[in-house]
């Protein structure tokens, strides 16, 4: 009988499509998946440490399975892999009796060898190696679960060093996938019949073909809209740095890239954005968000942003909330500062705002950032927009829900043989994390609708 593996996914959507990777490498090695843990004979736990929350949740997951395994006598395998197994190594082995094999976050492809090594070993495994090379990963064998949508990986780690990420430690140096091999991955997923492409990388938009010296981030997304059956182009993150006239140019003019844009800021305040090394003002910010809203009238952006950073004051924290309506941020992911191993902050800026204060200033800004979604979502009221729908209900048929090019998610009854169409929608009602809407006509495309 095969052998069955339980993935289970913290973190980012890098952890997210190496997941999807290693359970392709798993099935190959004649594993099945399993959603029960008391039912797997492997469980990898694929880590995030991005703050200090996240990683706790492995070792509160770890506590779980050796629960689970003296009741039923029965211990599955355990493999740790993510960013925590990267900055740990085989720490993560003197925390736990229970893990069997530690992988770092370059060595994903290695997780079927180690296994059976681990199988026939008597010891615990780690390998947290980081050679130095492009990132490539078999086309082919990505196990796909999403099936509207699907990752590319176009850049893997940053060499930017912002004083409060953990990342570059994590992830390591910045390398940039081939560009032919991120083509045939598109054309692959097109030919799976999936409609929509989300480019991943730390900073994408600093891409540089590593095959092709002429094409930088703007020229692959030219390549991409080339590739027949993919109807929509996202990407995250970008950088606000990297953000040219010559992108914007291209985003403007390519019907395919999707009007939404995650625009990481992180701080309102000049003073902040500084010691967290981001390399962009609030004004700079500010001028560039103005340049695209011109260029891309419909564009929606959202952000991520941090409250409490070291040496934050009542002061620089409004100039946070300034920004924030400036803007006007159709989502955020809000953040309290936590320090992180190795990194500057950690290392040289006392974590000096209290804990209170930080929950203090994230609640006033998530009530701020609810109202202004909120009042977004009011206005697209009585317009119609397409939606390509990526999720049915388990518990009625009937009830869709999907996105439009600007990221909104839009609910509305339909059939459940829709997934994966677009489908023009007209507004109805709205709350702060979504909109409700009825379909104005079968799920076919629609000429006469807006983007956003
Ligand atoms: N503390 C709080 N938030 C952090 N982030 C990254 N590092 C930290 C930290 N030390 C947030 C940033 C980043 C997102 C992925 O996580 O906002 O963009
Ligand atoms: Fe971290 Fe800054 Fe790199 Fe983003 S750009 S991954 S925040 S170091």
């Amino acid at each position: 009988m095969a052998k069955k593996y339980l993935i289970e996914t913290y973190g980012c959507q890098m952890n997210v499509h190496d997941s999807e990777r290693m359970a392709g490498l798993l099935e190959q090695a004649g594993f099945e998946a399993t959603d029960a843990d008391d039912d797997a004979d492997l469980v990898v736990i694929n880590t995030c440490s991005v703050r200090e929350r996240a990683e706790e949740q492995l070792y509160t997951r770890l506590g779980h399975i050796k629960g689970l395994a003296g009741r039923t006598g029965r211990a599955p395998m355990v493999a740790v892999t993510g960013c925590v197994a990267q900055q740990e190594g085989a720490q993560v082995l003197a925390k736990s009796k229970l893990v069997d094999i530690v992988i770092g976050t370059q060595r994903v492809k290695m997780l079927p060898v180690l296994v059976a090594q681990a199988e026939a070993a008597s010891q615990p495994l780690v390998d947290v190696a980081t050679p130095y090379d492009e990132p490539t990963f078999p086309l082919g064998l990505t196990r796909r679960d999403d099936p509207v949508k699907g990752f590319v990986t176009i850049v893997e780690g940053c060499n930017d060093y912002c004083s409060y990420c953990v990342v570059p430690y994590t992830r390591g140096h910045e390398r940039m996938r081939a560009k032919a091999e991120i083509i045939r991955e598109v054309e692959e997923l097109a030919a799976s019949g999936r409609r929509e492409v989300q480019l991943l990388g730390q900073i994408v938009n600093h891409y540089q073909a590593p095959d092709d010296p002429a094409c930088d981030f703007a020229g692959l997304l030219e390549a991409v809209q080339e590739v027949r059956g993919i109807e929509r182009i996202r990407f995250a993150s970008p950088h606000p740095r990297h953000c040219s006239d010559r992108l914007i140019a291209a985003m403007r003019d390519l019907s395919k890239v999707c009007r939404h844009l995650h625009l990481p800021v992180q701080s309102g305040s000049t003073r902040i954005l500084k010691a967290m090394r981001r390399r962009h003002t609030r004004e700079e910010y500010l001028t560039l968000v103005e340049k695209l809203k011109t260029a891309l009238p419909d564009l929606q952006l959202s952000t991520d942003m941090i409250v409490g950073f070291p040496g934050e004051t009542d002061d620089d924290f409004r100039e946070t909330l300034s920004l924030t309506e400036a803007v006007g941020y159709h989502s955020m992911f809000s953040f309290k500062y936590s320090p992180r191993p190795n990194t500057l902050a950690a290392q040289r800026m006392p974590d000096d705002v209290p804990e209170a204060e930080k929950t203090r200033r994230i609640v006033e800004l998530q009530a701020l950032q609810k109202g202004i979604q909120a009042s977004l979502h009011e206005a697209s009221i009585g317009r119609t927009v397409e939606v390509l729908v990526d999720t049915t209900s388990k518990r009625r048929a009937w009830e869709l829900a999907g996105r439009t090019s600007g990221n909104t998610v839009v609910n509305f009854p339909g059939e459940s043989s829709w997934l994966g169409r677009f489908v023009p929608v007209r507004i109805e009602r709205a709350g702060a994390f979504g909109v409700w809407g009825q379909p104005v006509q079968a799920a076919t495309p629609a000429t006469e609708v807006t983007t956003c």
